[in-house]
């Protein structure tokens, strides 16, 4: 038979198999089809929000919000200082960010209209490259439309079914996404505990093709950071590759915010994967990956959310270049300042901060989910934005209230923030017990 025979055989026969398939299938439906509300997790959803009715405790969440200065917020008409925002060194505030953004949009249009892959490139894109590689010290760099689909397909393009990755507990959902989709082995590590992930690699090793070991450089539920040159050496004696999310990090740690890799004393070339993105300290949107000239071209024809998605739109890659390029010393020691000091007076109140370093992000645990929701929402009386973190986000027991320090507030706003935490919380202790309360309703 020829090729062209044999093609259209092997057609028919798939159609003839496809044409029996939905038959058998049929069969299996429950008579009413399938109903999103029978899903567990929608199940778990409506359970949280009944109770929260049950107790009268309104949603914190998808509050109507607008946003005015950066520090102050009108949430549902109210006035609140904000202590919720990602916007670490003020820049989605800068009018030199907004107009180079606006002026982009008129040049290029809102949309890239392709991927840059067939649609071609335009200046901005290797613009944004380029300033964020020199930024980071290495190679090359590239730039895509998200940062959570930054980390999904580039762990997904990088390791498969042969490979093992090892994540930190506290690692963010779209690592754990990635290696998913990967089909890679995974391994959670305790939370910054280089001596388990040295012995472990030490065990089993030689089971994998390639490692890969993937970290934070600040960690976002609890404000602490890894030890990277620890991990640089582990990674050396094991011949793993290691990956760090930079997500809150860049621009907030070290001397002129060159993120972990300065804060640790390391060389940016040491470690073979930064990710970063550039919804936070950088005033934008959408994700990078920087490093080797090769990991780069490698990315740019395997990276499915690259290859097959549209390029990072013209005005959101030129307000975070123009971004890059005002992140200086005095801001970064602003910032710096204003966590550090969040910190010290948290700790002399005697709030529980967990583990946090005083960068940027610090928790205050509550304990119980509802206590953090209740918590929120007397704050925000109190004129206060501080969203809680609760189970499942957080394990059970560690619900706690998360604030994010910027370069834009005071320590008049910070001494303020301290104090109206501090009488919530004792508040909270006069409360009945709500969730035994709920459990016999
Ligand atoms: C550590 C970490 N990585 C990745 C992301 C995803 O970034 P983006 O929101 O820019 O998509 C986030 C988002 O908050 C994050 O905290």
């Amino acid at each position: 038979m020829s090729d062209t025979k044999a093609l259209l055989a092997r057609l028919r026969q798939n159609r003839a198999n496809r044409n029996e398939q939905p038959q058998a299938a049929q069969q299996d439906l429950p008579p009413d089809g399938f109903d999103f509300t029978t899903l567990p997790d929608y199940k778990q959803m409506s359970m949280q929000r009944a109770a929260g009715d049950l107790a009268g405790i309104a949603s914190p969440f998808f509050r109507e919000t607008s946003d005015t200065s950066g520090v102050s917020i009108q949430i549902d008409g109210q006035e609140a200082l904000q202590f919720a925002s990602y916007d670490y060194l003020g820049l989605n505030q800068n009018q030199e960010v907004r107009s180079s953004a606006a002026a982009a949009a008129q040049k290029w249009g809102v949309s890239a209209t392709a991927s840059r892959l067939v649609g071609g490139e335009r200046p901005y894109h290797p613009a944004l490259e380029q300033a964020i590689a020199d930024f980071y010290g290495v190679e090359s760099a590239l730039a895509m439309v998200s940062g959570h689909a930054t980390n999904v397909s580039v762990i997904a393009a990088l390791v498969g079914p042969k490979d093992l990755v090892l994540i930190d507990s506290l690692i963010h959902n779209s690592v754990s996404d990635g290696v998913r989709l990967s089909g890679a082995a995974r391994l959670v590590f305790p939370h910054n505990d280089t001596d388990w992930l040295n012995w472990k690699l030490t065990e089993i090793r030689g089971n994998y093709d390639k490692v890969l070991i993937v970290v934070e450089g600040l960690y976002s539920m609890d404000g602490d950071t890894p030890d990277l040159k620890t991990l640089v050496d582990i990674k050396q004696r094991h011949g793993a590759w290691l990956m760090v999310d930079e997500a809150h990090s860049i621009g907030v740690l070290g001397a002129s915010g060159r993120g972990i890799s300065q804060h640790c004393e390391v060389d940016p070339k040491a470690v073979e994967i930064w990710m970063g993105t550039m919804s936070k300290s950088l005033g934008s949107s959408g994700g990078f990956i920087a490093g080797s000239d090769a990991l780069i071209d490698f990315l740019r024809f395997k990276a499915a959310g690259f290859v097959f998605s549209v390029g990072l739109s013209a005005p959101l890659a030129v307000a975070a270049t123009t971004a890059l390029g005002l992140i200086n010393r005095p801001l970064v020691e602003k910032l710096q300042e204003n966590g550090a000091y969040f910190l010290a007076q948290a700790k002399a109140a005697g709030l529980d901060v967990g583990l946090s370093e005083g960068a940027a992000i610090t928790p205050v645990i509550i304990g119980d989910s509802l206590g953090a929701v209740i918590a929120a929402n007397r704050l925000l009386v109190r004129g206060i934005n501080a969203l809680p973190i609760i189970f499942p986000a957080v394990p059970e027991k560690q619900a706690r209230l998360r604030f994010f320090v910027t370069a834009m507030h005071s320590f008049a706003d910070i001494d303020r923030v301290v104090t109206e935490t501090t009488a919530v919380i004792k508040e909270l202790e006069d409360l009945p017990d709500l969730a035994a309360m709920i459990a016999s309703a």
